[in-house]
């Protein structure tokens, strides 16, 4: 495992919430080498110490008070460094080129370039170390492409790690458990027995602070592009012939490439865009997303998948800024019985069966299927949903990074990014763009706390709570 991490954006918002917290997590359960050590690279001007303090005031939490904050806060050093100052960045780092190391870009992608080039020219790129993207990998398939030959030219796609830290969340491993661990799911995984897939990340929070960013990608591009579409590749895609990081990220480019390209005329018909006003959300007033930005924080997208298993089954992805509560879910969603033979004829009882994951705000699984709890009368039988409760997830919550940050310092790149899926996601999402702009689909407003615009109500799953999630 590598022992020496490098932060380039270090005072940085992720940094603060998940980065260092998950370091800190990492370093209490003793999963870092014995000589582990980061070096933290911002723009602001900080001494060692001062940035350690900073950093102290900012962990929230039980974190605050565990020995592992001494710990970890012991092993960092410091740099305030221009990244487009090349020889700048070399001359303070190459000082860690002693070993093999991990550099972690938690920047805006207009850095990558520059922070590349330092790197090589500090000799912290060389074989065998690392270097870990963050999301976005560019503005669309043109831009992600031209960042790639940049990194292509410093080191090989082996050592090229793209996060998508929905890929380190517990559920989603889970999810790869249940579809290849289990001959029952994987014998209707497809478009004879299932009707429809959904997938909802909706989110309290605002754009808040990010306003610069967002009015430029919107919500297709910051939240579709990346961790939607990588869900909707591992529901998707065909059993890996095994669990190493090439087979599984094959299986999922194929899908990628296999989603039906948006054109103008469906544009009206499989997707709203919709931007958020002003609004009540957890009993709060928030302030509405500027009307001059012409940019969804909301949107959902009817996606198709042209292949042999998914023909016909629509998946509908929602994701949206200020909404009433948050739910980050799957809902698979299996065709109801060709026959209906019980008593009742009423078919409100033959509730199809439903595959329901849950990743935030808890981390579930459930199967619900159909039962008969007790017959009222003889010769009637009732049936009733049942759910079971396939939830196996280990008892400690962690951080999605967590998993990740281990993965880059030991060289696992299974759930990992690569260069093609980027690629294959950008494809689509520039035809989304694209069929857009030719249809001049408008962006409608909804309020802060609600659902999304009256136009989207087709696309939500029922499963979303009422009210907010709160009592009425
Ligand atoms: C980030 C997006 O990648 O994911 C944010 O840039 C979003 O806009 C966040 O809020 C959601 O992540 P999570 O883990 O809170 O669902």
């Amino acid at each position: 495992m590598h022992d020496t991490l490098l932060l380039f954006g270090a005072t940085g918002d992720l940094a603060q919430r998940y980065l260092f917290p998950s370091l800190l997590h990492l370093l209490r359960d003793r999963q870092l080498p014995e000589g582990f050590r980061v070096v933290a690279i911002g723009r602001s001007e900080h001494s060692d110490d001062g940035f350690r303090d900073w950093l102290r005031n900012r962990i929230q939490g039980e974190d605050r008070n565990a020995g592992a904050l001494d710990d970890l806060l012991r092993r960092i050093r410091y740099h305030a460094l221009d990244l487009q100052d090349i020889d700048g960045v070399a001359a303070a780092l190459s000082q860690y080129a002693d070993r093999p190391a991990v550099s972690y870009l938690s920047t805006p992608p207009n850095l990558f370039e520059p922070a590349c080039r330092g790197l090589k020219a500090a000799g912290l790129l060389e074989a065998p170390s690392r270097l870990v993207l963050e999301k976005p990998i560019g503005h669309d398939l043109e831009s992600a492409r031209a960042i790639d030959a940049t990194l292509k030219s410093a080191l090989d796609e082996s050592r090229i790690f793209r996060i998508d830290h929905y890929l380190g969340k517990a559920p989603v491993q889970n999810l790869l458990a249940l579809r290849f661990g289990n001959a029952l799911l994987e014998a209707v995984w497809q478009h004879r027995w299932i009707d429809s897939v959904d997938i909802v990340v909706a989110e309290t929070g605002g754009v808040d602070g990010r306003e610069g960013y967002y009015a430029d990608y919107g919500a297709l591009r910051d939240m579709v592009q990346n961790h939607m579409l990588q869900l909707l590749a591992l529901i998707a895609m065909e059993p890996p012939a095994a669990m190493d990081a090439d087979s599984i990220r094959d299986e999922k480019r194929k899908v990628l490439r296999a989603l039906r390209p948006m054109t103008a005329e469906e544009a009206g018909n499989d997707s709203v865009r919709g931007r958020y006003t002003d609004g009540v959300v957890d009993g709060k007033a928030a302030k509405g997303f500027g009307r001059e930005y012409d940019v969804e924080t909301f949107v959902a997208v009817r996606a198709w998948i042209d292949n042999w298993r998914w023909a016909g089954v629509p998946f509908r992805l929602v994701t949206g800024k200020r909404m009433p509560a948050r739910a980050t879910e799957v809902i698979v969603r299996f065709k109801p019985v060709t026959h209906w033979v019980f008593d009742r004829p009423d078919k409100q009882h033959a509730r199809p069966n439903r595959l329901r994951m849950r990743l935030q705000p808890e981390e579930t699984i459930e199967l619900t299927l159909m039962g008969s709890l007790a017959a009222p009368e003889w010769g009637a039988t009732e049936l009733e949903p049942m759910s079971l409760d396939l939830s196996m997830l280990p008892p400690k919550r962690r951080i999605a990074y967590e998993r990740l940050m281990i993965d880059a310092l030991k060289g696992d790149q299974t759930l990992f990014v690569r260069d093609d899926e980027v690629e294959a996601a950008w494809r689509w999402i520039d035809s989304i763009n694209a069929a857009w702009r030719a249809a001049g689909t408008p962006v409608q407003d909804y309020p802060a706390g609600s659902w999304g615009p009256p136009e989207a109500a087709d696309f939500l799953p029922t499963t979303l709570p009422v009210n907010g999630g709160r009592k009425p």
